[in-house]
């Protein structure tokens, strides 16, 4: 079943350099690139993309983080992309995501974490609508 997931390699990931390395993961892993920008977001870009998390104490720091430089978001298309990106990033905290992921071998992390990647085929159509309005979700077009 081949999917389209949204990516974002967070201002962390740009900052240190990451960008090349880990998008070398999803491609090695069998994964293509439909679309790829890097942009800086504004607050307001923030509370669309991150809807779901508007309410948590941990909201402000991050919309702080995710605005403080630019980052690179892409949607990554394959087989099962969802959870093969999901897969690959590796658990939120990077303390706890196990080696091998891009969390895990480069993170220590629970906020300062390098990658976001859609949690369902629900949430990568709405999240690619919002990063690429001129894309369709739907893979092959
Ligand atoms: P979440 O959607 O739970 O994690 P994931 O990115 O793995 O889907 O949370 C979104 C981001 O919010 C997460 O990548 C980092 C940040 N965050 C914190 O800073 N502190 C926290 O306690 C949590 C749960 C998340
Ligand atoms: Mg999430």
């Amino acid at each position: 079943m081949t999917q389209r997931t949204l990516v974002l390699l967070k201002p962390d990931a740009v900052e240190r350099g990451l960008v090349g390395a880990i998008l070398a993961r999803y491609e090695a892993k069998g994964l293509g690139i439909a679309a790829m920008d890097l942009r800086v977001i504004d607050g307001d870009f923030s509370d669309r993309h991150y809807a779901e998390h508007l309410e948590q104490p941990f909201y402000p720091g991050l919309r702080t983080f995710i605005t403080s430089g630019p980052l690179v978001a892409l949607v990554v298309e394959g087989e099962r992309a969802v959870e093969a990106v999901r897969a690959l990033n590796g658990a939120t905290d990077g303390i706890k995501a196990a080696p091998g992921t891009v969390r895990g071998d480069h993170s220590t992390s629970g906020s300062r974490n390098l990658v976001h990647a859609s949690d369902s085929p629900e949430s990568a159509a709405r999240e690619i609508a919002l990063w690429f309005p001129a894309l369709d979700p739907t893979p092959g077009r």
